[in-house]
């Protein structure tokens, strides 16, 4: 639990108590939680329509670290878009070139084809300035593969294969296609939502006469899950805490009851599945929302929407804080923070970056910039107060005299709260899939169900992979997170997660699903 440690005594200590409080989220919690989460599973799992879309990606199998190519892969997610050429060396390590490229506001509240346009024009601009392609089909295909086979695969070796990772929402229908079910992070661009992004993306490229073929798409959480498979060898959950939260899992393909009688049904096996977590609850009928979080979902692009998302994710956990800080500052009689003083940054919508929380730790704890040089010399508790009292004037704009140590023992308790919050919840998503992939029971609740459930792989390790903002630079997100699922499903399966960054998680997945989908294009036409 968060630490409420009380250096100061604060003449408001029981209204600033009575406000942190609102983001405890105690055990019980985390369990209804978690049983919440399976139930919206299945949900999704039958139709579509539920609020966890558990999208089915048609990836039926995960990579072994075997796989050889050079691919280009295209990345729009959240904050940064990119390009890059990914060369899987076939022996579980790859090597990557990258550009990235800024998406401006302008371009995802704009029109569709405008957006479409600016990637095509990235991938032109990364394959002018590297000088000629050395993207190929895989050395596993023949060089008779190349001369031979027809469109759409490389005709006569003269179109570059490129997996696009297109982080939102997507129904797909086929590893090459899939209609976009709405945006998610800040994005809106006009005349997207219900078109083929794999078309929207190639008419953007054969408008441009580019000869490069999108031949598949995947989300960021698949691509982490692939990329996690193909450098330690087996995954079963991609997971990422960034801008946006979402996962992917591998699961049983008969349990994917919307798929009905498709041929891959009837095939039987595995497939991975997108589960857009982020939309889970947005009812919040489980969720522990306090008047900061609906009010920052109130004023958003998307209200009523990704609910989950907005607890746990990098775009939303400064907007909260900032919510609460000016809300302590308004405080009457007495205001509780910056005697009463805000500032511009302070009063705008999404004027406090999810970094600012992180700094504010780092600084506490006295690590990352802040660690000391001499590790056997911790800075003093009144130290760490004061760098704390530098990064909320500067990021937050205030003139230092308004700032007392009082205010910043204050804005890190809001910001550990905030964040054990955050990592409480991300612990019941990876729980729940951990259950539903027959890995772990939860340790509270109904007993004839524990005894009639039997578990799979029971003492092996369980790969997750993890990509994002949050987990790569929140101070102990991992920890944190860890000991909540710890709780939730005890010592010995939390201790056999092995959960690992899946970095560049993007670009990987996506080149080895261009690998999966151009063998199965020539394997197609002969
Ligand atoms: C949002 C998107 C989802 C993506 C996640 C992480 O939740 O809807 O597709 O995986 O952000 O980037």
């Amino acid at each position: 639990m968060p630490q409420t440690h009380a250096i100061y005594a604060h003449p408001g200590e029981d209204l600033l108590s009575a406000v942190l409080q609102q983001f405890d989220v105690h055990d019980d919690h985390l369990f209804n939680i978690t049983r919440t989460f399976l139930r919206e599973m299945w949900d999704g799992l039958e139709s579509y329509g539920h609020d966890m879309a558990m999208i089915p990606t048609f990836v039926r199998s995960t990579p072994d670290g075997s796989e050889k190519g050079t691919f280009l892969a295209l990345d729009l997610g959240g904050t940064n878009l990119r390009v890059c050429e990914v060369n899987l060396h076939g022996d579980k390590t790859f090597s990557l070139r990258q550009q990235k490229y800024k998406v401006s506001d302008a371009l995802k509240t704009g029109e569709a084809t405008t957006l479409f346009d600016y990637l095509a024009d990235s991938v032109d601009a990364f394959l002018t300035d590297s000088g000629s392609p050395t993207c190929a089909l895989p050395p596993s295909l023949t060089p008779r593969d190349l001369t031979e086979a027809s469109d759409p695969v490389d005709v006569h070796g003269s179109y570059i294969p490129l997996g696009l990772t297109f982080s939102f929402p997507v129904e797909q229908t086929a590893l090459d296609s899939g209609k976009l079910l709405t945006w998610t992070k800040g994005f809106s661009a006009k005349n997207a939502i219900g078109n083929d992004v794999v078309k929207l993306l190639q008419d953007a490229f054969d408008r441009k006469h580019m000869h490069v073929r999108c031949v598949a798409l995947v989300n960021d959480t698949v691509g982490a899950l692939l990329s996690r498979a193909y450098t330690s060898g087996g995954c079963i959950l991609g997971a990422i805490f960034g801008t946006g939260t979402n996962g992917a899992y591998v699961e049983d393909v008969a349990n994917i009851s919307k798929l009905g009688r498709s041929e891959e049904v009837k095939e039987g096996g595995l497939m991975v599945v997108n589960t857009e977590w982020g939309g889970f609850n947005n009812s919040r009928s489980a969720l522990p929302s306090t008047p900061y979080d609906k009010k920052v979902d109130r004023e958003s692009i998307n209200p009523g929407k990704q609910g989950f998302e907005k607890f746990i994710s990098g775009m939303y956990l400064g907007e909260i804080a900032r919510n609460v800080i000016v809300s302590l500052i308004d405080v009457a009689p007495k205001s509780l923070l910056f005697s009463g003083h805000s500032s511009k940054q302070l009063n705008k919508q999404w004027g406090v970056d999810t970094a600012v929380l992180s700094e504010v730790e780092e600084a506490w704890e006295g690590i990352g910039r802040f660690a000391p040089e001499d590790s056997s010399r911790q800075p003093s508790v009144q130290q760490k107060l004061e760098r704390i009292r530098d990064v909320i004037v500067r990021r937050m704009e205030l003139p230092p005299d308004s700032v007392s140590l009082d205010d910043a023992d204050i804005i890190r308790k809001i910001c550990t709260h905030i964040a054990w919050r955050a990592a409480r919840l991300s612990a019941c998503a990876v729980a729940a899939v951990l259950v539903q992939t027959g890995r772990a029971r939860l340790t509270r609740g109904d007993e004839e169900a524990k005894n009639t459930v039997t578990l799979v792989d029971e003492g092996k390790r369980i790969g997750v992979g993890v990509d994002g903002s949050l987990v790569e630079h929140y101070p102990y997100f991992e920890k944190k997170l860890r000991a909540s699922l710890r709780v939730l499903v005890g010592d010995d399966v939390e201790h056999r997660v092995d959960i690992g960054l899946a970095k560049d998680g993007s670009g990987v997945g996506a080149a080895l699903c261009a690998l999966v989908a151009c063998r199965q294009n020539i394997t197609k036409q002969y």
